[in-house]
């Protein structure tokens, strides 16, 4: 770094805070003071320091707290902890929740010196790199994230960045679609973790027995049918992460159960009465507004607040339309597999037009689909979905009629969209070509009369 660093130092015993300033001063940086941990904070906001020198024992807010709320703020500095030397608790906290290094009072101010270069530095490689791994063209950063915008690279990326290396506990929150589980992996593979596994499990599709039971593993007997003993995916993640994906739609017992299990460290198998331990960074996601659903009763705030110490909201792709078009090209790019196509632009403006509700996921199916339905090197917009170009016949609402009928329907208006290709065909439907190939001969259609 050519430029003087700029350093904040925050302690409220004011004859150490001025003797820190005025030698760290000496030694070439730019330096300021706060008195306590609310001030501290306001001037981390409105100025641009890169490295935050903070006293932990301070009056209005602790530097504790100080350091959950910069561990939310995407563009925060640097932090290096100074703790009483009996305080190695914190010290480990405040290691836990982002802070660079901790030195134990008195310190000497050499080596506060060097490690606040050391944190400047830090600081200047993760802007880099982050900037750097955004752009790379063709290149799938952040566990294949892909993304242009620059809200997405500044509240998204260089959070996930920050907060990989640490065990905190993330919430990652959007709508359908936006990216979750991609975030969470990408938080995986930046971690010390990622040599271990990354075990996802979702926490509304299960009834509450059989949740617990895949969660924690259960024991020989715990219940009819449990006739050995089964290891949790919490052991299957010990080392590495665990998803809870739709954290939201668990069950208010299940929830105690993993409170106290995030509290101590350890669990139970279900039927089990050995505790067990295991070391898993755990990283929830929800679409839901969790702060709704405690109102509602449907979720414990101290679990809440326990999963909330860092939360990564992704916004929705209709609010980062400029990655409309990079996510549709990469799409088209990734899904060759009918020879390789190209966007027109009218396409192209279809896709930048529309809302995108299901968000990113739907792009995806939609670029699927038109490259199979395409017929020549160019995907044009009647290609795309109807409700993309905003002629919604929403699939021509078939009430009524067997379900065979609705289903042979479906099938004749598939084939025609495709020529009568057949392969085309299933690929759209979803369903294995033999399986399509049975129906054809069943439901007696004959593609030829299509081509
Ligand atoms: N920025 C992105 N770059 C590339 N692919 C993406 C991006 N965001 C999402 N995707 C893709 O979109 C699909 C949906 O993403 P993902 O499953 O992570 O969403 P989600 O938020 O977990 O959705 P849900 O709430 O429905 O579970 C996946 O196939 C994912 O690979
Ligand atoms: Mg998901």
């Amino acid at each position: 770094m050519t430029r003087p660093v700029r350093v904040l130092v925050a302690d409220d015993e004011r004859n150490l805070r001025e003797l820190i300033i005025r030698e760290l001063a000496r030694r070439g940086h730019e330096v300021d003071g706060a008195a306590d941990g609310a001030n501290a904070l306001e001037r981390i906001r409105e100025g641009s320091f890169d490295v935050v020198v903070l006293d932990m024992r301070m009056p209005q807010k602790q530097g504790i707290d100080v350091l959950r709320e910069l561990a939310q703020m995407p563009e925060a500095p640097q932090v290096v902890v100074m703790t009483g030397f009996q305080d190695v608790a914190t010290a480990v906290e405040a290691m836990k929740l982002g802070a660079y290094d901790y030195l134990t009072k008195p310190t000497k101010i050499e080596e506060l010196d060097i490690v606040v270069r050391k944190a400047a530095e830090k600081g200047q490689l993760l802007r880099d790199n982050v900037a750097l791994r955004a752009h790379a063209p063709g290149a799938a950063p952040f566990g294949g994230i892909m993304t242009g915008n620059a809200r997405m690279q500044s509240e998204v990326l260089r959070l996930i960045e920050r907060v990989a290396p640490t065990d905190s506990t993330v919430l990652v929150l959007g709508e359908s679609g936006t990216g979750k589980e991609l975030v969470a992996r990408a938080i995986h593979e930046q971690s010390a973790r990622a040599a271990r596994a990354f075990v996802p499990i979702h926490c509304g599709a299960l009834p509450r027995e059989v949740f617990e039971s895949e969660l924690f593993g259960h024991e020989k007997g715990a219940f009819t049918g449990a006739v050995g003993t089964k290891p949790g995916l919490v052991e299957l993640a010990d080392g590495g992460t665990l998803l809870l994906d739709e954290i939201g739609e668990m069950e208010p017992d299940s929830q105690v159960k993993l409170l106290r299990a995030i509290e101590t460290g350890t669990f139970f198998r279900v039927g089990g009465t050995r505790p067990r331990r295991v070391d898993v960074r755990i990283v929830a996601a929800t679409n839901r507004d969790l702060a709704e659903a405690m109102k509602a009763g449907d979720f414990r705030p101290d679990l809440y607040y326990r999963i909330n110490t860092i939360a990564i909201a992704l916004p929705p792709l209709r609010e980062r339309r400029d990655d409309v078009s990079l996510l549709a090209n990469h799409f088209v790019r990734t899904n060759a597999t009918y020879g390789v196509k190209r966007l027109s632009a009218a396409a192209l403006a279809a896709l930048e037009a529309y809302g995108w509700p299901g968000n990113v996921r739907e792009l995806l199916h939609a670029i699927e689909r038109a490259v199979i339905l395409s017929k020549g090197d160019e995907i044009q917009p009647g290609d795309l979905p109807p409700e993309v170009l905003g002629t919604t016949a929403p699939a021509a609402a078939s009430s009524g009629g067997s379900l065979e009928a609705m289903e042979r329907q479906h099938i004749l208006t598939t084939l025609r969209q495709v020529a009568g290709h057949r392969g085309k065909a299933a690929a759209l439907l979803a369903i294995d070509p033999k399986t399509l190939y049975r129906k054809i001969i069943g439901y007696d259609i004959r593609p030829q009369e299509f081509m």
